[in-house]
């Protein structure tokens, strides 16, 4: 494809973040399922519906844009989702698959936050300011989601898997 204007890679990141949006919610179900601790079971079930919303709002963005939403296949996702799913399949202690998980995720959701924060700053240079505010609204969800994944990790996960 052709890149002529700041524009049209706008566009074509967001249909990039658009198919990776979709493809996390297709793998977050393996993740909360293969997960052990109950937080963290809930962490990534609550991911699952703050990315539907999230899918929802790129749709309103591509509205707000006069385009029509389309996917253009994220091959960085598919990467770090296929890494997941071999995580999924692990078997073994019950923390430590938990930390690993957590580690996949995180994975994920830095990748996330890259992609918003380009975009939001693209959104921001071509003065599409409705679209901005909906991909502020996912980079803040992704960072919190980021955050959480911490905690979970740093309170008690880890810990646990160190003294198995
Ligand atoms: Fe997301």
């Amino acid at each position: 494809m052709k890149l002529a204007s700041l524009r049209e890679l706008f566009l074509h990141e967001l249909q990039d973040i658009y198919d990776a949006e979709k493809q996390v919610f297709d793998a977050l179900p393996k993740m909360a399922e293969a997960a052990t601790a109950p937080d963290l079971k809930n962490a990534f079930a609550q991911h699952l519906k703050q990315t539907e919303g999230q899918v929802a709002r790129l749709e309103r963005a591509f509205e707000r844009l006069s385009e029509k939403a389309k996917g253009k296949t994220c091959e960085g996702m598919k990467g770090l989702i296929k890494e997941g799913n071999e995580t999924v399949k692990l078997r073994g202690d019950d923390a430590t698959r938990d930390a690993a998980l957590i580690a996949a995720a995180q994975k994920v959701e830095h990748y996330e936050i890259a992609t918003y924060g380009t975009l939001c700053t693209w959104a921001e240079m071509l003065g599409e300011r409705e679209a901005l505010t909906l991909l502020k609204q996912n980079l803040s969800e992704e960072k919190l989601t980021d955050e959480k994944l911490t905690k979970l990790a740093e309170s008690h996960v880890n810990v646990e898997a160190l003294v198995r």
